[in-house]
């Protein structure tokens, strides 16, 4: 499909606007975030306190650096409601993510927050080449997680007619997209390559169905997956990032005419990276995890919080926000085997470079004898799976001296038959991590 650029009318002027412009915003509306959170939360009052930083001291955005820190321990100590800073009454809605250990995250919005959310969910879309009548299919999961929701707000925002089809039931998605023919898709890139499969295993080629754009996110995914999704489905796959802590989906969205990284809509959301380990700031174009201000949040203000992604902060290209590099990785997802860091993504580009294999995969992680092993199990393609042996023998070599050498950390590969590899709904579950817990 050939890109179309914007019209310079198709913008908000804020995403046209000059760098003071913005920077002047952001410093007042930071300003009121501060002095809403300091006045209305009193664990953020408390932190501040104890840091001996008091709202007034924020002169510049510069400022923003002698504020505390807020992690996902401070979301799990004020359980379920004690981070809100409007009574309760006024939050219109809750989500909440599920989480690995202990107590979900919860978080809620007032009725402005639902708005400035659907606001940037429709730039979103627009940024990834959607227009008013466009027909959407949404099938991020509906319910306590965002994806669903916050997509629909969104496209129904832009104009757009929705189909709140939610995950799951793929052999239904592929029936509805037969059938009403929708030019849009917002699902993770892992259950995109599922319905694929599934339009394939009904006789229907996915090159020819009317899905023309997807906006893929929730989960890590490489370019090399960008490559293999556009291809089977002829499709532009663009990158859609959020975190249920600052919004959900709409924090930062990949521009279609560029494709190279993601907008931070910075209006809203006021990003910094820092080095993991000191906390300390630093430069644009360093890589470090990802920080958040929420600069217009009413419900949840959320200062400084520590994504655990990381990248780097890009400038401005097909707008005038600064952007993120393509997230390849969260610090919670680094296995270190045997010294070596490895994130799931690494290995998913090497596997993508086999065009015998598929991008269905997963790491599991073993502790025989004191050591730490990695097996990766990943899917055949059917070629290959009806092929020699000698075949099959040779693509599990090859991975594996591709990964020793790209990576630097030896590993067992495992081929599976065609559908070996379970397929996720919603996020992917790459790792299945079987040493004995600490
Ligand atoms: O996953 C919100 C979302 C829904 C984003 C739909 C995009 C599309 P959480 O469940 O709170 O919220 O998970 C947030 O998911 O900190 C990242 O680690 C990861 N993540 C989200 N988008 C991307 C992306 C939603 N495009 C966590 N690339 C984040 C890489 C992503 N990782």
């Amino acid at each position: 499909m050939p890109v179309k650029k914007p019209a310079p009318g198709d913008l908000e002027p804020i995403e046209r606007a000059s760098r003071d412009e913005l920077q002047a915003l952001q410093l007042r509306r930071l300003q009121w975030t501060l002095a809403h959170t300091y006045e209305n939360v009193p664990h953020f009052r408390r932190k501040f306190d104890a840091a001996g930083v008091h709202p007034a001291d924020l002169k510049t955005l510069a400022d923003l650096a002698k504020f505390p820190f807020t992690t996902k321990a401070d979301l799990r100590d004020n359980y379920p409601f004690g981070l809100f800073a409007v009574p309760r009454e006024q939050v219109v809605r809750i989500h909440a993510s599920s989480g690995t250990t202990g107590k979900p995250t919860v978080v809620g919005y007032t009725k402005n927050d639902v708005d400035m959310w659907a606001t940037v969910m429709a730039r979103s879309i627009r940024a990834a080449g959607g227009r008013p009548g466009d027909i959407v299919h949404v099938a991020y999961g509906y319910g306590l997680f965002t994806g669903g929701l916050g997509a629909h707000y969104g496209a129904e925002k832009l104009g757009c007619t929705v189909i709140p089809m939610s995950g799951g039931m793929t052999e239904r998605q592929v029936q509805l997209i037969a059938d009403f023919k929708p030019n849009i898709i917002m699902v993770t890139p892992s259950y995109m390559l599922a319905i694929a499969e599934e339009m394939e295993r009904q006789g229907f080629d996915p090159r020819a169905s009317s899905l023309k754009v997807g906006i893929f996110g929730a989960e890590p995914w490489t370019p090399a997956m960008r490559q293999a999704i556009e291809s089977k489905v002829d499709m532009d796959a663009i990158d859609i990032y959020g975190l249920s802590e600052i919004i959900g989906p709409g924090v930062a969205q990949e521009c279609i005419e560029t494709k190279d990284g993601l907008t931070v809509w910075e209006d809203h959301f006021y990003p910094e990276i820092v080095d993991p380990d000191t906390g300390a700031v630093l430069p644009d174009g360093e890589k470090g995890e990802l920080v958040f201000t929420s600069l217009t949040k009413e419900a949840l203000p959320m200062i400084r919080y520590r994504t655990r992604d990381l990248t780097r902060l890009l400038p401005p290209t097909a707008r005038s926000m600064r952007r993120i590099e393509k997230i390849t990785g969260r610090s919670d997802d680094m296995l270190i085997i045997r010294g070596v860091n490895v994130f799931p993504t690494q290995v998913e580009e090497q596997i993508l470079k086999q065009p015998e294999l598929t991008p269905h995969y997963t790491l599991e992680i073993t502790r025989p004898a004191n050591l730490d092993e990695m097996t990766v199990h990943v899917e055949m393609g059917p070629e290959l799976a009806n092929g020699a042996q000698e075949a099959r023998h040779a693509a599990a070599r090859k991975l594996e001296h591709n990964i020793k050498s790209y990576i630097g950390v030896s590993t067992t590969v495992r081929l599976a038959l065609p559908g070996g590899i379970e397929r996720s709904i919603g996020k992917a579950k790459r790792i299945l991590d079987k040493r004995p817990k600490a």
